[in-house]
């Protein structure tokens, strides 16, 4: 990496990243997946090509030599979010929903206790709702307000506020969405530990293009996946947890991996001590040796460099958005969320317009992105919220709108009226470049004077 500064993620274009322009690919859904380089490939095979490596749970030189690389890649993973061992365990989870799934299922809710969410939130943020319900926990939403879809933090401030005595609240929120790429103020964290909440801080989007320094902020859970940080491997995430946080949780279960011992003739367990309380079974230990080759991979760059790159590519990606209009005026296209770059990331929500101002189906740019070689998401991205929020859609719409019987998912989105089945999402990353953008504009222009799209579009299978 002879390069600096972003001229040096153009070399890694050329190298690393080659096969996207010898595929011809534009990749622009960084959000739902980053992408390896190959020489974090290359490294990983080396290491399994010249080691013999045992389950961990052992003390044999096979076993011993895979407990040394996966702790090595625990305390890699610490380092890279800034957080001290006295204060942070890195739990090694399948991804980011296993860790909030551990949250989720041993939280000491209580009746009376409250699990408090903003709108704007992943569905695997959502779900944590339904083990809050189990344990007589109530639920609160925080609404985010269109167009910029940001939260009403005065509302936030009293909800946050209203609480006493001894309780155990959890709070969580997203530090970017991953529909609209707003960035909710970390600020958050501190006002509600001040009223004596634990925080859940979704990072899973935030990381792979902005700094999450764990000695600046100090949230009480951080999900994360590794594949959409470096893109490599999969299968592997982590809830980095602060210790005072995970002492208070109850699991629900024992299991191999978990404990020192535990009897068959008495009902009797000894939980193993830190991460590995946490660490159902036998971790992945042949893909976690890559995360921290990827994690070096990604402080060799500087996480500073791909967020200066995803920001000056993003900024012109909402430009090529706002200029594009029909020959009668009228917008081509509309963003959700921020339209400039203000506390934002380089996940931007759009539809597309017809002439006649009404969404361009998004089954429709599905088909023209293929045909540009162009990869993006369409749908509502796993995060309901934001999307009911995006569209207009009132709770009355949708209560009574369940999915009846044999119902297809066009027909629901026909019964609750709404304009299409969900946004278009753009995202960058660590490899995307000026090319990508002008591949970009150049399909945007196709819809440019549409004023009606085929009535062949397949049906939809999800949102
Ligand atoms: C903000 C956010 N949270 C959580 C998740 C869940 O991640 P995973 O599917 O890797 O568990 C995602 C995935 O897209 C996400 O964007």
């Amino acid at each position: 990496m002879a390069a600096t500064g972003t001229a040096l993620l153009d070399e890694l274009r050329a190298t690393d990243f080659a096969r996207l322009d010898a595929s011809g690919t534009v990749y622009l859904d960084y959000t739902g997946a980053g992408l390896y380089a190959e020489s974090q490939l290359a490294e990983h095979l080396e290491l399994l090509r010249g080691h013999v490596f045992g389950n961990p749970h052992s003390v044999n030189p096979t076993s011993s030599a895979t407990t040394e690389l996966v702790e090595r890649s625990r305390a890699a993973v610490l380092e890279f979010f800034g957080a001290s061992p006295d204060e942070y365990v890195c739990v090694f989870t399948p991804n980011a929903t296993g860790a909030l799934r551990l949250v989720g299922e041993a939280y000491p809710f209580r009746a009376g206790d409250r699990f408090l969410l903003t709108f704007d939130n992943h569905n695997s943020v959502n779900g944590l709702r339904e083990f809050a319900r189990a344990r007589g926990a109530e639920t609160t939403y925080v609404p985010t307000a269109a167009p910029e879809l940001r939260v009403d933090e005065e509302l936030l401030d009293r909800y946050l506020a209203e609480v006493g005595g001894a309780h155990h609240n959890l709070f969580a929120y997203p530090a970017q969405s991953n529909f609209s790429g707003v960035h909710h103020p970390l600020e958050w964290i501190e006002r509600a530990h001040e009223h004596g909440w634990r925080v859940v801080l979704d990072a899973a989007a935030f990381v792979p293009t902005n700094r999450l320094d764990l000695s600046r902020v100090h949230p009480d859970f951080v999900p994360v996946s590794f594949y959409k940080l470096c893109g490599w491997p999969t299968g592997v995430g982590a809830l980095l947890a602060r210790r005072e946080a995970l002492d208070e949780l109850e699991r629900p279960w024992f299991s191999g991996g978990t404990i020192v011992a535990a009897f068959v003739q008495r009902d009797w367990h000894q939980w193993a001590p830190g991460a590995a309380h946490f660490e159902d079974g036998t971790v992945d230990f042949l893909n976690l040796p890559a995360v921290e080759i990827g994690l070096r991979y990604l402080e060799r760059i500087g996480i500073e460099t791909v967020h200066e790159r995803v920001a000056r590519l993003g900024s012109e990606l909402l430009g090529i958005l706002a200029a594009l209009r029909h020959s009668n005026g009228e917008p081509a296209a509309t963003v959700y969320g921020p339209r400039d770059w203000d506390r934002r990331g380089a996940t931007i929500a759009f539809n597309f317009l017809r002439t006649d101002g009404a969404v361009v189906d998004e089954r429709f740019v599905d088909r023209v992105a293929a045909r540009h070689r162009i990869s993006l998401r369409t749908g509502c991205f796993c995060n309901p919220g934001a999307g009911e929020v995006a569209f207009t859609i009132s709770r009355e719409t949708l209560v009574g709108g369940e999915f009846g019987e044999g119902m297809t998912l066009d027909d629901y989105v026909d019964a609750i009226g709404l304009p299409s089945g969900g946004a278009v999402r753009a995202s960058l990353g660590l490899a995307s470049n000026a090319a990508d953008l002008g591949r970009f504009a150049a399909f945007a222009q196709e819809f440019v004077d549409l004023a009606e799209v085929p009535d062949d579009l397949p049906a939809r299978t999800g949102c």
